[in-house]
């Protein structure tokens, strides 16, 4: 088979799968659902939901992802298929692990491709000299494409496609040569931008430069325990949620990454590793920047209250208009490393959404590496654009159906396909091969248990809001459309599914005649 593609080193593995998660979820999306959640209210749910739902999930997946990659397969629709060949309809399921990244793709690469307008901005100086609500404005003219007043008519539109070829071609590089390349000079250098504003933020002292709270009003208002909320289900699924998000699980990207693992290479460790790489980015330095910083000047009651719009508001609006507060020069400092950590977060998870379909094109369809990437770029153009043009509603219909209701789906049915009909004997000893650590035993009944059980309850929960949705009549046409046409992509994705498995039934008939 034509696709051999793999990983040059282990440091370059763990750092492209640790880019994978973490993301713009990081730095974005946990302080805000924190904030939205009550702050210390949230945090006991989401460490539960790492202990016993994120931890599992990313062994289950990353020994699936290597058990495929030994048969050649690097999509899931394949390698969901390998693991129980008599049953027809695997291969259906893991067509969520091609279409998530997809539909995410599709969004995300829009969102990544502001940090790149905002990089420039910071460093012409655009937002020194205005007031909170100019610099706010900005964002609002900037993603209203159609009266965009940033000066270059469009804007949004071309740093949105410098932000598609970069993607692709990084993509058409290669895994050693593109991904992991990039991953190794961007993850170390988001740390130190990362370590750079954390420390800003956490020293920030009531009465300098305008700050009515020190830096620590924000962190205790994340890290004072609140058990309050343990019977709240909104505060577990949005926990649930984040969890998700941030660890790429249920997503197919991660199968991907770990089916170009040598077949007894660790995984044991490795994805411990990504793992616990990325809750440190998420709940030490992505907990430590905006939060702190938002409170330290506005207080908590007004920051609680400018998140109910939804996440990118701080991030966007009210960031770059702080970081102003510090004088001219450190403003340009903290905004590029802002921005510039932003931009590395969002890039080494985008090029994470594209290796899935390439994967797949390439196993089934013979197909090239570089038209793959060509292929990928495209197609996110093509379904990226209504996002762009109908932002924010459609964005945020992308965001749910692909990023949140269909992680929940795929990583329930995966591990009741892991645990239950592979079996856990199989299943235990695949996590177990060639692992670098021992793996706590717990953890097979944690499998086989809880986190299934954990999984279908917040589904289950998550049925009325999703049935909500569906019935709201009120939306607007471009939203009812975008669901048609994420609908249409992934029954688009089965039938090519149904031809690959066509072709590869009668390719087994001409071998074993
Ligand atoms: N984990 C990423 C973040 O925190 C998001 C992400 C990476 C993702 N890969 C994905 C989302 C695949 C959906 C599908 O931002
Ligand atoms: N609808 C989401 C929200 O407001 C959009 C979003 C916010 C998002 N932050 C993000 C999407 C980070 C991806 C990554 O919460």
């Amino acid at each position: 088979m034509a696709n051999t593609d793999s990983w040059g080193s282990r440091v370059g593995l763990i750092l492209a799968m640790a880019g994978n998660a973490v993301g713009l979820g990081n730095f974005l999306r946990f302080p805000v659902q924190a904030i939205q959640n009550g702050g210390g209210a949230f945090i006991i749910p989401y460490l539960v939901c790492f202990l016993l739902m994120g931890i599992p999930l990313l062994w289950v997946e990353w020994s699936m992802g290597r058990f495929g990659g030994r048969k050649g397969n690097h999509s899931t629709p394949f390698i969901l298929h390998e693991m129980d060949p008599k049953r027809a309809m695997w291969k259906y399921i893991g067509v969520f692990g091609i279409f998530t990244n997809l539909a995410v793709a599709a969004y995300y690469c829009y969102l990544e491709s502001w940090t790149l307008s905002y990089i420039w901005h910071s460093i012409a100086g655009s937002f020194n000299g205005q007031t909170a609500d100019q610099v706010a404005g900005f964002f609002s003219n900037y993603v209203d494409i159609n009266t965009t007043t940033t000066g270059i008519p469009f804007e949004p539109i071309v740093f949105w496609l410098i932000c598609l070829a970069l993607n692709t071609w990084i993509l058409a590089q290669g895994l050693s040569g593109g991904v992991e390349k990039v991953a190794k000079i961007g993850m170390p250098l988001l740390i130190i931008f990362g370590i750079f504003l954390a420390v800003k933020a956490v020293t920030l002292t009531a009465g300098e430069n305008g700050a009515i709270n020190d830096g620590t009003v924000g962190l205790n208002f994340l890290w004072t325990p609140d058990y309050s909320s343990i019977w709240s289900a909104k505060v577990w699924l949005a926990a649930a949620g984040q969890i998700f998000f941030t660890l790429s699980v249920g997503m197919g990207s991660i199968h991907c990454y770990a089916s170009y693992v040598k077949k007894k290479d660790d995984i044991a460790l490795n994805a411990m590793s990504a793992g616990w790489m990325n809750e440190f980015v998420e709940v030490v330095l992505g907990a430590s920047i905006i939060i702190p910083i938002s409170i330290g000047y506005l207080g908590i009651d007004r920051v609680v209250e400018l998140t109910q719009s939804g996440g990118l508001g701080l991030g966007f609006k009210t960031l770059p208009y702080l970081f102003t507060q510090w004088g001219p020069t450190l403003a340009l400092i903290a905004g590029v490393c802002w921005f510039g950590l932003l931009f590395f977060a969002g890039i080494t998870s985008s090029l994470a959404m594209g290796t899935p379909v390439m994967g797949f094109l390439k196993d089934e369809f013979g197909w090239k590496h570089k038209p793959a990437a060509w292929f990928f770029g495209l197609l996110i153009l093509i379904l990226g654009l209504p996002t762009v043009i109908w932002f924010p509603s459609v964005f945020d219909e992308y965001d749910y159906w692909a990023g949140t209701v269909s992680l929940v789906v795929f990583a329930l049915v995966e591990i009741i396909l892991f645990a239950w009909v592979f079996g856990m004997d199989k299943g235990w000893k695949e996590i177990t091969t060639g692992a670098d650590i021992k793996v706590p035993t717990i953890f097979r009944l944690i499998i086989k248990f809880v986190t299934p059980l954990f999984l279908g309850f917040v589904f289950i929960m998550s049925l009325p809001g999703i049935w909500d949705k569906i019935t709201d009549t009120s939306a607007p046409w471009q939203v009812h459309a975008s669901r048609v046409l994420l609908l249409v992509l992934f029954l688009t994705i089965c039938w090519f599914v149904r031809v690959a498995y066509l072709k590869r039934k009668a390719a087994y008939k001409t071998t074993h005649r």
